[in-house]
């Protein structure tokens, strides 16, 4: 194809396409999508305990982490410029009403403490979810009121607002709710108001699709639903991808202050679509578990070249839209980067 612009001078080949690509200086002059280490976000499981370092099997890198060991991480991420840490809580021991999810010293108090201790600066977020709790792995409280085993979407709302409330005394800096419930960032924002925490942003999961692509993070969260799955509240990946729109919607007439789509990877036209309706709504994209191991698998077996890759995914959501990343690749890419 030629350019539209044209050669400069009739018989020379070189576009002036073409040109802005011929020096390396020139590239980086005109990019675009500039990827830094404060967008991104880096998720970290802790559970009870004390010197603990479980690597997942399924995540390479990536570890449960007793709260101690927890603040190393924290530290490191401040260290390298990271925008935040998302805390996932994994308790001693789930309950049929996820209770440690309720406790004022339960593990996402405790991970809060030691997070803080270790650098009192760094954006600290929590995951606000039941399944991570529940012995159900649900996400909510189930009901067998339509005679069919399920999630009771209202009787989950009060919950997720103590929830909340717990995480903001415990010091989270940022609520991120991932449940998928109806009405969950109106009843959050709420509490929190309630409570006296009307400064505290809420980040929503707000287009979260039933996904495969969760395998491995079930796994590090200990959190595969015993029965049912969980597709009669996370979104469907056939439905009409304005469905997307119409939850963003919702949660942002509910007050959410950054909303989110996820996965990343495979819903890239979810979050162009997003961010072309709402420009001036901060975006986050989830890179998620799967979208991570697969590249993992495939670099240890020489397949692809991880650095370049993992580059090359991440400057296409941030292209697609997305202004915060939340990745497992958080550290090595600060590192690459700097
Ligand atoms: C909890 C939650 C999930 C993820 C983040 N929060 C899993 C799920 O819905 O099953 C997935 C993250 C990942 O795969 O990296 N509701």
């Amino acid at each position: 194809m030629s350019d539209p612009q044209g050669p400069i001078e009739p018989g020379f080949p070189t576009t002036r396409l073409r040109r802005l690509r011929y020096h390396p200086a020139t590239r980086r002059l005109v990019r675009r999508t500039r990827l830094s280490a404060e967008q991104l976000i880096l998720p970290l499981f802790v559970r009870p305990g004390r010197g603990l370092r479980r690597e997942i099997s399924s995540m390479p890198g990536n570890f449960q982490l007793s709260p101690d060991r927890l603040a190393e991480e924290v530290g490191q991420a401040a260290e390298l410029g990271l925008g935040g840490v998302i805390l996932f809580g994994i308790p001693e021991k789930k309950d049929a009403t996820g209770s440690d999810a309720l406790s004022s010293s339960g593990i996402i108090a405790q991970a809060l403490e030691a997070a803080k201790a270790a650098a009192a600066d760094l954006l600290v977020v929590t995951d606000l979810c039941f399944c991570e709790y529940t012995d159900h792995g649900q996400c909510g409280v189930p009901s067998d009121a339509t005679g069919r085993t399920d999630v009771d979407n209202d009787a989950t709302l009060p919950l997720l607002a103590e929830q909340a409330v717990v995480h903001a005394r415990a010091g989270a800096d940022m609520i991120a709710p991932s449940g998928m419930m109806d009405g969950m960032v109106g009843a959050i924002r709420r509490g929190l108001d309630e409570a006296g925490f009307t400064h505290l942003p809420i980040m929503s999961y707000s287009a979260k699709y039933a996904s495969s692509f969760y395998g491995p993070f079930r796994e590090a969260a200990e959190s595969a639903p015993q029965w049912g799955d969980r597709r009669s509240y996370q979104m469907d990946p056939t439905a009409a991808a304005e469905q997307a729109l119409r939850e963003v919607e919702l949660d942002l007439a509910e007050g959410a202050d950054i909303v989110m789509v996820k996965p990343a990877l495979a819903y890239l036209d979810i979050i162009r679509l997003v961010h072309d309706r709402w420009p001036g709504v901060p975006l986050a994209a989830y890179n998620v578990s799967g979208e991570f191991s697969m590249v993992k698998a495939a670099a240890a077996r020489g397949w692809l070249d991880e650095k370049s890759v993992v580059l090359e995914s991440l400057t296409a959501i941030c292209r697609a839209g997305a202004d915060i990343i939340i990745t497992y690749w958080a550290k090595d890419v600060a590192r690459w980067l700097a």
